[in-house]
């Protein structure tokens, strides 16, 4: 029997009905504006998001980065959430594409409104000080464990942002997760933001894509941008015809992503050898950690019956998705155990 394959929720496999979906789709050369899926997908998302526009995008990397390219300036001060994808995790593509810097606020990936207010800044008159023009909010957070960022705390940062003049993007490869987590709809949090990037290929299922949105001058912005870095598609409702699928059927099942997250963490936490606050697992993300144990090698002794991944220095993460079902969860609560908990 395979193991149940933790490692992140980007592996999941399309449906044979999205397949069917996709099969089907209607195409035409999306570079020439022509393809009707693509469109579709891109107005959907949009209208999810309270936003007025969307642009298909290959990836969430390519989304994060266009939200940088189009918002700021070379030698611009871009502040993120400590261990945020967009700064971690893209390559360095923010400082070779965009030439921006990164500052880190606040811990464990969310801020509160005065970390920042305290790291913004602004230039002085000799120009030593590179100014910060753009917030970006990973929500939930994969380096935070999945954590979740409220619309009411969402709203207290970009107030904050605001004041100092800085945009605001979302990081919302995770944002139907939150939405999920706290039952307030997606638009409660992307309609604050100037611009959100939505990934399909996460815990929705689709095999490509992300959706970045914005006002209909960003995603012109935007559009150029991704022109130029070969982002341009052609029959690319194929891949929207997957993401409208995933749109229309798979948003309800992440609250059973979230319920095995849960169950997985209660059953790690009442083992004296794990170290887990179950508290801290609010998506469908899970992160424990075994002292004394090197992550790696926890993960090799698991890894016959279920896979997980090293995260860091001392922790290991667990990630829920719609392809493990009760059964996966069944299996990886008795691998967990019988290897943690002898
Ligand atoms: C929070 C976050 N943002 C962005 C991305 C980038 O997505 P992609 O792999 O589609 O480039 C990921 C990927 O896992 C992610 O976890």
């Amino acid at each position: 029997m395979l193991p149940v394959d933790l490692r992140s929720d980007t592996l999941t496999t399309p449906t044979a009905a999205m397949r069917a979906a996709m099969a089907a789709a209607e195409v035409g050369d999306d570079v020439f504006g022509e393809d009707p899926t693509v469109r579709a997908l891109e107005a959907k998302a949009a209208a999810l998001a309270g936003q007025e526009a969307g642009l298909f995008v290959p990836s969430g990397t390519m989304g994060n980065q266009l939200a940088i390219l189009s918002w700021c300036q070379r030698g611009d001060d871009v502040l993120v959430g400590e261990g945020a994808h967009a700064y971690l995790y893209e390559s360095g593509a923010g400082a070779v594409l965009a030439g921006v810097q990164f500052t880190v606020v606040g811990r464990g990936g969310h801020f509160t409104p005065a970390e920042v207010r305290a790291a913004a800044h602004t230039t002085d008159a000799a120009g030593h000080i590179p100014p910060s023009t753009l917030l970006m909010v990973e929500n939930t957070h994969n380096r935070g464990g999945g954590k979740v960022m409220g619309p009411a705390a969402l709203a207290e940062v970009v107030a904050a942002a605001r004041a100092a003049g800085l945009r605001v993007h979302i990081d919302g490869a995770r944002l139907f997760n939150a939405a999920c987590a706290t039952g307030a709809p997606l638009a409660a949090f992307a309609g604050q933001a100037d611009s959100v990037s939505l990934c399909l290929s996460k815990g929705l299922g689709a095999p490509v894509g992300s959706v970045l949105c914005g006002s209909a001058a960003f995603i012109r912005r935007a559009h150029r941008y991704r022109k130029m870095l070969g982002g341009g598609m052609r029959q690319a409702g194929i891949l929207a015809a997957a993401g409208l699928h995933a749109l229309a059927h798979h948003i309800p099942d992440l609250a059973a992503d979230h319920a095995r997250a849960r169950a997985l963490a209660e059953a790690l936490a009442a083992l004296p050898a794990v170290e887990l606050d179950v508290a801290s697992v609010q998506s469908n993300i899970v992160i424990f950690r075994v002292p004394g144990r090197a992550p790696a090698d926890v993960c090799a002794a698991l890894a016959d019956q279920v896979r997980v991944l090293p995260f860091g220095p001392d922790a290991i993460r667990a990630v829920f998705h719609r392809d493990v079902d009760d059964d996966g969860l069944t299996r990886a609560i008795a691998a967990v155990t019988a290897v943690l908990g002898a």
